[in-house]
């Protein structure tokens, strides 16, 4: 980060010296007043909840801009990105800094292929849990579980352990969702298959069964694939900084990214493209198109908690730059299977286009967000609604390990300890029981 040559100057009007802080430039995007020594200076703290207004680290990683609805993944355009590369490729601009030419591509594909089986022992975990668990449950346990097989040789100080963390990571992240699937569903699990690419293991590995060979569809293959470059990374969205948190403890980098999976599943967070399915399904249910009117007059109602789900987001007060990407490969996928009436994909438009028309939605600058359209199509894929927040971790697991890694390569970094405005009792003596 550079130095900027503004400073900025706080004074108290009640006469406390005022302070110069110093402010940095980045290469795009707001410039951050430095706030590191205000305590110290001033005996203060900011306060922030919610960090609306606060850059918890400096990152090379991903840039979002949220008036224009831009978002690049180390510079590149996601629009860009998802039309010509695959989920792999990205992979390796998140971790490394850089799309892979000819020969690293294919060292890198090599590499995660050859880490997507997981220990053995792993099918043993699941038996603990209940059949009907949620996906989300057994992934956030299951992740955490590989800190168990690979503790004694994750030394996160050590670069090539850290690298070596991220390639089983992103390969067994597919093996462990198509696991957690397959188990809720009492069917065998699947083997990863070498030969495949990425995103077609996945979908042979959730498909297939020992009974009859699984020819992966090329087109529902890209879609997945797709569906996984648009949630890779998001800068410093709350399951990212959970893990940020997380690993800046120095624990396990698949503890770390067990803390981001369960953060994720939040119906805030992740969990949005599950309750904006549901939300659909609701609204076809009870009368679909007609019915529009009625539920946004009960979003609108302060006294009810009802959410237009997959719609506003924290940064992008414009038009989420993956929710375009996601309803053309809702077209695409409908298409192909011959959906392009598919009911609820027409409500989801109906409903958009009545939402971006209303006032409440234009005042508040709330737009379909990468959630609207991802469940729509992910059910069109054959994936049940409960594994959509699985998808979305599995997907997002290359941006967490990316920051995680990122930041442990930092030299400045530090353990998070934020402060807090204390609003509590002030110091008293216990009493006696009798006298309480
Ligand atoms: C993701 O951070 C990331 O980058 C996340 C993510 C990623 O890739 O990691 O992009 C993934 O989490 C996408 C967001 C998925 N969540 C949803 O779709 C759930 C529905 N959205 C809302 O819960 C909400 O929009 C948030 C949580 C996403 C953002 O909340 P903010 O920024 O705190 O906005 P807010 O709650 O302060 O809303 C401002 C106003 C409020 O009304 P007023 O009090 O001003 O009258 O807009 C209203 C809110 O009530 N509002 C909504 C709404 N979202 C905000 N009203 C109805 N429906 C909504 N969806």
């Amino acid at each position: 980060m550079t130095p900027s040559d503004v400073k900025a100057t706080l004074s108290f009007s009640d006469g406390s010296p005022s302070i110069e802080l110093p402010l940095y430039k980045g290469s795009i995007g707001p410039d951050v007043i430095d706030i590191r020594k205000l305590y110290g200076q001033t005996g203060k703290f900011t306060y922030d909840p919610g960090f609306l207004s606060t850059a918890s680290c400096n990152s090379t990683i991903t840039y979002i801009d949220g008036d224009k609805g831009e978002l690049l993944y180390r510079g590149y355009p996601i629009e860009q990105l998802a039309e010509q590369c695959d989920f792999l490729e990205v992979c390796h601009l998140l971790i490394y800094g850089d799309l892979p030419d000819a020969e690293k591509r294919g060292n890198f594909v090599k590499t995660i292929t050859n880490h997507t089986m997981v220990n053995e022992q792993m099918q043993f975990f699941l038996r603990g849990f209940r059949r009907d668990a949620h996906p989300m449950a057994v992934m956030t346990g299951l992740v955490g579980a590989l800190s168990a097989f690979y503790h004694d040789s994750t030394d996160v100080q050590n670069p090539r352990h850290r690298e070596i963390a991220a390639h089983r990571l992103i390969a067994k992240m597919p093996t462990l969702v198509a696991m957690a699937y397959k188990y809720g569903i009492g069917q065998p699990y699947i083997y990863p298959k070498n030969s495949l690419s990425y995103s077609a293991n996945f979908m042979r590995m959730m498909f297939a069964t020992p009974c009859e060979e699984y020819e992966p569809n090329d087109v529902l293959v890209r879609a997945i694939d797709r569906i996984f470059i648009l949630h890779a990374d998001h800068e410093q969205n709350a399951s990212t900084s959970t893990v940020r948190l997380c690993g800046s403890s120095g624990t396990n980098p698949f503890a770390a990214i067990a803390a981001g999976v369960a953060c994720l599943w939040g119906p805030a967070h992740g969990g949005a493209n599950e309750a904006a399915l549901s939300m659909l399904e609701d609204i076809q249910r009870n009368g679909g198109v007609e019915k529009i009117g009625e539920f946004i007059k009960q979003v609108k109602d302060k006294n009810s908690t009802v959410k237009l789900m997959g719609f506003g987001h924290r940064v992008y007060k414009n038009y989420d730059p993956r929710a375009k990407l996601m309803r053309e490969t809702c077209h695409e996928v409908l298409g192909a299977l011959g959906l392009g009436n598919d009911p609820l994909f027409k409500l989801a438009m109906a409903l958009e286009k009545i939402a971006l028309e209303d006032e409440y939605f234009v005042a508040r600058k709330l737009y379909p967000n990468v959630d609207f359209y991802s469940g729509i199509v992910q059910r069109a894929l054959g994936i049940p609604v409960s594994l959509f927040t699985a998808i979305f971790a599995l997907a997002r697991t290359v941006g967490w390990i990316a920051q995680l890694n990122e930041m442990i390569g930092d030299p400045e970094y530090k353990i998070g300890r934020p402060r807090q405005l204390y609003a509590g009792a002030a110091r008293r003596d216990v009493k006696p029981l009798a006298q309480r």
